[in-house]
């Protein structure tokens, strides 16, 4: 009984966790190219400062993605990500215009993927942003 109970809750957390390993398989590298050359860009422009990965914890992150509310919620984050947002700035930014053919939802998972594994709580925390 408390051996079936165990492997009943093993396999739920299983199941469970499954979606949100699930959530952090983009490509980190190319997101690293991105949120360094896109997103710091801005931010060091605009905010003032770079915002670092682990400025919030790997679930902090996923929240905020997946709220897609950004600089106080006054724009969305998937905009930044975007083909128009990339056209819009492709001849200044190298990595847009290197970026310029990825699919959105794809070049978000990607972004994801470094800021999760750079996380405060992250498998590589990235002070370096
Ligand atoms: C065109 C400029 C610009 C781009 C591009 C940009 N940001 Fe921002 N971001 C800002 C500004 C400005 C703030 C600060 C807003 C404030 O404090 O009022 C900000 C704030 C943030 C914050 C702090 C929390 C918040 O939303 O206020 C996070 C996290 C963030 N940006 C993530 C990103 C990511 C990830 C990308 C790239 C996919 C990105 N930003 C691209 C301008 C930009």
């Amino acid at each position: 009984m408390t051996l079936h109970r165990t492997l009943l809750s093993a396999l739920l957390l299983g199941i469970l966790a499954a979606p949100f390993a699930a959530q952090a398989e983009g490509d980190w590298k190319k997101g690293r190219i991105y949120y360094r050359m896109v997103c710091t860009a801005c931010h060091m422009e605009k905010a003032g400062e770079a915002i670092s990965p682990t400025s919030k914890t790997m679930a902090e992150w996923a929240a905020y993605i997946k709220a897609d509310k950004h600089a106080k919620g006054k724009d969305s984050l998937k905009y930044y990500v975007s083909k128009k947002y990339r056209e819009s700035i492709k001849n200044s930014n190298k990595a847009a215009a290197k970026f310029i053919d990825d699919d959105e939802a794809a070049l978000m998972e990607d972004v994801k993927a470094f800021v999760i594994k750079g996380a405060k709580d992250g498998d590589a925390p990235a002070k370096c942003s």
